[in-house]
């Protein structure tokens, strides 16, 4: 009785959800918001993989596919719900994609109307990732495959840098994000995270791993490169996703970033893994001597916070000095969080998502000893990069977080108080995956968006 009554009860969910809503809230991050591919296969399509007829793909999408990222969508949707979305692409796989409508160049938000200037729309070699400003006019753009370019007055410069090292692009990661010495100015070095391959041949096949380098440009070369963070040839991994990297100065000059679960749950709790954590260091690679593990020989004494998924976006708060991240998590548990030396904050003990690989990875989502988010997403809008505004064009929005969105292509504008979020705006929705946010040097707001591959200013009209 208690399962039939449930069954009517999901029955009426699954009617008040449209099947295109459904798409787009659970399909799209990985096939693309028209169905023709993105990070996964397009399911626009005349040759299916698993069978194109509605049974076959039903049963695709109704018991997921075996060590992919395509989970078993009955567990997590209801039935009839499941049987709408798969009608959904059996009505559409054969149609071309609709014409993307075209976005507003303004948006009236709550606080101001804004102006979307796209300042580069051409002319990236691969998913530009991270953005910095190294003077008024200047900025330095990594990219995904193994780009680092200069933009100049807003406009991209074509001649890459050469000389940096090799990477290669495994899921998300690669050349991944990119920091200024805080003496920039005097000293010119220039921090980078990438994913390090060993050995050579096929890409799929060879083990890689996170460093973090720097080096300085001069001109369009990369010169004097220093390795400052590394692990063990025998812990790196082969074909992982879910990297992190980002990095961050803080006020006192010490280097943070970030390394995603690499899909190696098992050493997310494990001080002596890397997987799943943020780091801290000096700037030569030395070691804090109040970072929490320093002098524990069982320990990677560059670890800050342990049980990160995959804090793909991290800054520090321009008021309190805190240093807070946002985590990319499983489904139903993106999270905010504000990260303390030495605390443990769960994955994958404690979460409120299940994961992408259709596994339970946690029934919990509280603990005692393991921290709890500021705020967590259900469902998961993909968070990505996070930036405490800092500039003087929008003095309303001084100091409050944006943080980017990859799946829901958007950005959340959080007014925070404390350790609290009180209020939250959602804006620039379909423009593309938001991959970077970061104040400019004249207070607008600067973003790196992927598919399309695009620079974007923001100023108050
Ligand atoms: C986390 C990523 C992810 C999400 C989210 C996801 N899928 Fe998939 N899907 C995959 C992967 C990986 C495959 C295997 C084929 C490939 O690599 O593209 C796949 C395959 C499929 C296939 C078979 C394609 C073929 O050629 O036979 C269908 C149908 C499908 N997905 C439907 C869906 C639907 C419907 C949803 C939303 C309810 C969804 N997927 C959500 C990752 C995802």
């Amino acid at each position: 009785m208690k399962v039939y009554l449930l069954t009517l009860f999901l029955a009426a969910v699954a009617q008040a959800q449209p099947a295109a809503e459904l798409y787009q809230t659970y399909c799209a991050g990985c096939h693309g918001a028209q169905m023709q591919g993105g990070q996964y296969s397009a399911l626009r399509k005349r040759e299916w993989i698993y069978g194109g007829s509605r049974e076959e793909i039903l049963r695709t999408v109704m018991y997921g596919i075996a060590g992919k990222e395509m989970v078993p969508w009955s567990k997590l949707i209801p039935i009839p719900q499941v049987e709408a979305l798969v009608d959904y692409i059996v009505a559409s796989r054969d149609t071309a994609p609709a014409a993307p409508a075209a976005k507003p160049d303004t948006l009236q938000l709550a606080d101001y109307t804004v102006r979307i200037e796209r300042l580069v729309e051409q002319g990236f070699r691969s998913a530009p990732w991270g953005i910095e400003f190294v003077d008024d006019r200047r900025a330095l753009i990594t990219e995904l495959r193994g780009g680092l370019r200069w933009l100049v007055d807003g406009k991209l410069d074509p001649e890459p840098i050469t000389g940096i090292p090799e990477t290669i692009q495994y899921g998300t990661g690669g050349m991944m994000d990119l920091a200024l010495d805080p003496d920039y100015a005097k000293n010119g070095w220039v921090y980078l995270s990438y994913v390090h391959p060993l050995g050579q041949g096929k890409t799929e096949e060879r083990p890689a791993m996170t460093r973090i380098i720097r080096g300085r440009v001069e001109g369009h070369k990369w010169v004097g490169q220093e390795l400052l963070f590394n692990v063990p040839d025998e812990l790196y991994f082969v074909n992982r996703g879910r990297w992190g990297c980002r990095l961050l100065f803080d006020r006192e000059g010490y280097l943070y970033f970030t390394i995603g679960d690499i899909r190696e749950n098992a050493d997310v709790q494990r001080l002596d893994r890397p997987a799943g954590k943020t780091y801290r260091i000096n700037r030569d690679g030395s070691i804090p001597k109040d970072n929490p593990y320093a002098g524990r020989a069982d320990a990677i004494q560059a670890i800050y916070t342990v049980g990160n998924r995959n804090v793909q976006g991290i800054d520090q708060h321009p008021v309190t000095g805190q240093i807070w991240g946002t985590e990319h998590g499983p489904m139903g548990g993106d999270e905010l969080n504000v990260l303390k030396s030495g605390l443990n904050y769960g994955w994958p003990v404690i979460t409120h998502g299940l994961d992408y690989d259709g596994t339970q990875v946690s029934v919990i989502s509280e603990k005692p000893g393991l921290e709890q988010p500021v705020k967590f997403w259900k469902p998961s809008p993909g968070l990505s990069a996070l930036e405490f505004y800092t500039g003087d064009l929008f003095p309303k929005w001084k100091h409050q977080a944006f943080v980017g969105a990859l799946v829901f292509q958007e950005i959340k504008r959080l007014k925070l108080a404390g350790e609290k979020v009180e209020q939250e705006e959602i804006f620039l929705k379909g423009y593309g995956r938001v991959r970077d946010i970061k104040t400019g040097p004249e207070g607008a707001i600067y973003l790196l968006l992927n598919e399309p591959d695009q620079l974007v200013r923001l100023t108050p009209k």
